[in-house]
């Protein structure tokens, strides 16, 4: 059933992103060039050549160092760290890009949101409109001590604290100028007109902001608003937040349902479900033939780090994994109170997954299917569009593909998989004109009038909405 489907290009500026002990590899080296500029130039040059949607950058920032109490296994293996700053490379990747949307990470504790939304309006006029944010509210306590904090701040109130800083940034984007506050009129003398721009008195819990917004609007005001929020206080800040979110399906039944979930709180709450995008993980080993794939995907598990891969479990679920016996079933563990909720609503989605036996899938199947992320379906070009096609047909609306390699990877992607997918309707051929979001959704530029964001007004009565 050929549908219009997005696709995301997932990358990080770190050695490893997701294939742990990859770089030891012939094959892995392209991740030495890390720190350079050029590689990531090549990759979003192939991704304007395959038509993919976005560019998606991760990011954390803080150590994964819980596994034994410390980041050494982390260290030594380059697993997400170290971690160069994504928004640096943004202005440049717009440069020698035309259509593709940059979606960058950036999370509530690094920088204040008057700054923030400063940056991403900056980023947003210098690409012409084609800037995505990725919201996160960071999972690494490390992350949190490296900007003055004791620790993690717990899990809903961390939901509570993204909502009034992005409220904070919906009101400079959204409500500070008023359409028609840029004149350029030398007969009257007035660049701006100052009846126009408003400041935003913005007195919450956390923040105190008086504006206005330091730069004019850009093309979108708001950028396009990813999210991945997989918990009851996650979903409720996608469905009121998010234009495009990650499902965390492992299987295309488990999607139906997702979907069937968010798409029912949206309408509780009084959105349209059409107007938040589900997308999944789709990692793909690539082979000519199938006996090709399957040697590679053997050679990507042979060289998996697992200490690495542990170490970075560990940190990303807020838990020290190293305790845990492989034979462990996660129906034992997904409601052990001393698990984080992140940790235990992963449990429950992968203890859902069938292996055709009928055997409970214990935490050893959890870090082998971990271990093989970039590689979870390994087939010909024609077996991953079959592939999509399932997705597809359980109502996802895209893909965040992730590559074995954030550098170098991308050109077997466009080579050899895009042509297919497009020969059979599940990818565009061409880009559709304009900003990020009307590319995506095509009703124009700005959020969508019911969006949340327009229900606040200025000033400290309207703190919250
Ligand atoms: C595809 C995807 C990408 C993510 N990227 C990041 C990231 O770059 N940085 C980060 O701190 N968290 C990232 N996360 C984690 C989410 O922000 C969030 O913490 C996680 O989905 C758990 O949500 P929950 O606490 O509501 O269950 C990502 C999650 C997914 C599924």
């Amino acid at each position: 059933m050929p549908r219009e489907l997005i696709y995301n290009a997932f990358l990080h500026l770190t050695p490893n992103h997701h294939s742990h002990g990859f770089w030891r590899t012939e094959e892995g080296k392209v991740q030495y060039g890390y720190t350079k500029l050029q590689p990531y130039v090549d990759v979003v040059k192939t991704l304007e050549r395959g038509r993919i949607d976005t560019l998606f950058i991760a990011d954390v920032v803080g150590v994964y160092d819980l596994d034994f109490g410390t980041g050494d296994a982390t260290i030594r293996a380059g697993s997400q760290f170290p971690e160069p700053d994504p928004v640096t490379i943004v202005s440049a990747l717009g440069l020698v890009t035309e259509h593709l949307g940059i979606a960058v990470t950036s999370n509530l504790i690094q920088s204040h949101p008057f700054t923030f939304a400063r940056q991403l309006s900056s980023l947003d006029h210098f690409t012409d409109g084609r800037v995505a944010w990725n919201i996160v509210t960071s999972y690494l306590s490390n992350g949190f001590r490296n900007y003055g904090y004791d620790d993690i701040v717990a899990h809903d109130d961390r939901y509570e604290w993204a909502q009034e800083y992005i409220d904070v940034a919906y009101k400079l984007w959204e409500h500070s100028w008023e359409d028609g506050a840029v004149l350029h009129d030398a007969a009257t003398n007035r660049f701006f007109d100052p009846e126009k721009i408003h400041t935003i008195d913005h007195e919450g819990a956390r923040y105190s902001v008086q504006g206005p917004h330091i730069v004019e609007p850009s093309p979108q005001r708001t950028p396009v608003l990813f999210q991945a929020g997989n918990s009851p206080a996650g979903r409720e800040f996608a469905v009121r937040n998010a234009e495009v979110t990650f499902l965390p399906s492992a299987t295309p039944e488990a999607a139906r349902r997702d979907i069937a979930v968010l798409d029912e709180l949206a309408r509780a709450r009084g959105r349209d479900p059409k107007s938040l995008k589900k997308i999944v993980t789709l990692s793909t080993v690539i082979g000519a033939t199938e006996e090709e794939a399957k040697r590679k995907q053997k050679h990507l598990r042979d060289n998996v780090d697992y200490e690495a891969l542990r170490a970075f479990l560990s940190g990303g679920s807020g838990i020290d994994l190293s305790g845990i016996d492989p034979s462990t079933t996660l129906n034992e563990l997904k409601d052990r109170a001393e698990l984080s909720d992140h940790v235990r609503s992963g449990f429950r989605a992968a203890a859902d997954a069938d292996y055709g036996d009928g055997h409970d899938v214990t935490f050893g199947d959890y870090l082998a299917t971990h271990a093989l992320l970039p590689g979870r379906f390994a087939g010909t070009p024609d077996q991953i569009a079959d592939e999509v096609e399932r997705w597809a047909d359980a109502g996802v609306d895209g893909f965040n593909v992730v590559p074995v390699t954030t550098l170098g990877w991308w050109d077997e992607w466009v080579d050899q998989v895009v042509p297919v997918l497009q020969a059979r309707g599940l990818a565009q051929r061409e880009y559709a004109p304009g900003t990020f979001r009307e590319k995506l959704f095509r009703h124009g530029d700005a959020l969508p009038e019911e969006h949340y964001a327009h229900s606040l007004g200025l000033g400290a009565a309207a703190a919250r909405g």
